[in-house]
């Protein structure tokens, strides 16, 4: 193999096609890598092209060029190994709560099935929806099922987890709960993880590395180590230190650059 990296994304563009025939780039050729471990979080400005390289990383989407890699092994399709949680996501409204999470075990054949009821009822109280295990998803609120998707996907043991926006329908405070619970989990199991926000404190109180992408089509405009500058252990406090504001400063600047060229474009 050329590169050891976890995620390899090398040379990887997407042009859409619009309905008079037009040829839209929507991602030039970009390159990202992603070491196993890593919490890597995508910003950039509103329709720059973070969703599509998030569906071509989880094989929703076919590249235009350039290929994928994922452990060595080139992404074709969506598999097992990525587990996808975004903004608005289906969860099956005829099963309880819990039974939605242990369906992310299903397919879970390296386990006997009381290891995976404990699994699921792990992840069920990590989301802190456990008084709420028996309820059908259509009794509980929107933040609830998201939180509900979450465990669902976490307890199926991906490869990887790729996250859209994943907590920008939440009120503030579930938001930042799942933030905190999701810097746990992931110390606890170093899982490699894709995230996308549009909220830069989000962005930095969860990143080891930011990328920002520029206006479509998306290249990267930088690639900032975080966790050079911020301890790996983080809690809300951080929001008021000096090293956390100016990362949050410099992230802004270039967003806000990028949305100012796009204006002057149009
Ligand atoms: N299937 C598609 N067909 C045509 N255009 C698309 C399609 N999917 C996305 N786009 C366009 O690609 C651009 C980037 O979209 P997206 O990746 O969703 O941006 P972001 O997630 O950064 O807001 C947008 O202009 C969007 O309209
Ligand atoms: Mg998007």
């Amino acid at each position: 193999m050329a590169n050891s990296s976890f995620i390899r994304i090398a040379q990887v563009a997407k042009e859409f096609t619009a309905p008079d025939g037009s040829i839209i780039p929507v991602v030039e050729p970009l390159s990202i890598d992603v070491q196993e471990g890593e919490f890597v979080v995508f910003v950039g400005p509103s329709g720059c092209g973070k969703t599509t390289v998030m569906r071509m990383v989880g094989g929703l989407e076919t590249t235009s060029a350039g290929d994928i890699y994922l452990n060595g092994k080139r992404v074709e399709g969506p598999n097992r190994d990525k587990g996808m949680v975004f903004q608005s996501y289906s969860s099956f409204p005829w099963l309880t709560v819990l039974g939605n999470i242990r369906f992310g075990l299903k397919y879970r054949d390296d386990i006997s099935a009381d290891e995976k009821e404990r699994i699921a009822r792990h992840y069920l109280d990590l989301v802190g929806l456990t008084p709420f295990a028996d309820y059908t998803i259509n009794r509980i609120s929107g933040g609830m099922r998201q939180r509900v998707a979450i465990a669902r996907t976490l307890a199926a043991n991906p490869l990887v987890l790729l996250m859209d926006e994943p907590f920008g329908a939440l009120d503030a405070l579930s938001r930042e709960r799942l933030q905190i619970q999701l810097m746990d989990l992931r110390r606890a199991e170093r899982k490699t993880v894709i995230f996308v926000t549009h909220d830069v404190d989000e962005a930095v109180l969860l990143a080891d590395r930011i990328i920002v992408f520029s206006a479509r089509p998306a290249r990267v405009l930088a690639d900032i180590a975080v966790s050079a500058t911020l301890p790996e252990k983080r809690s809300l406090d951080i929001l008021d230190i000096p090293e956390f504001r100016k990362i949050r400063r410099d992230v802004l600047a270039l967003i806000r650059n990028e949305e100012t060229r796009m204006e002057a474009a149009e």
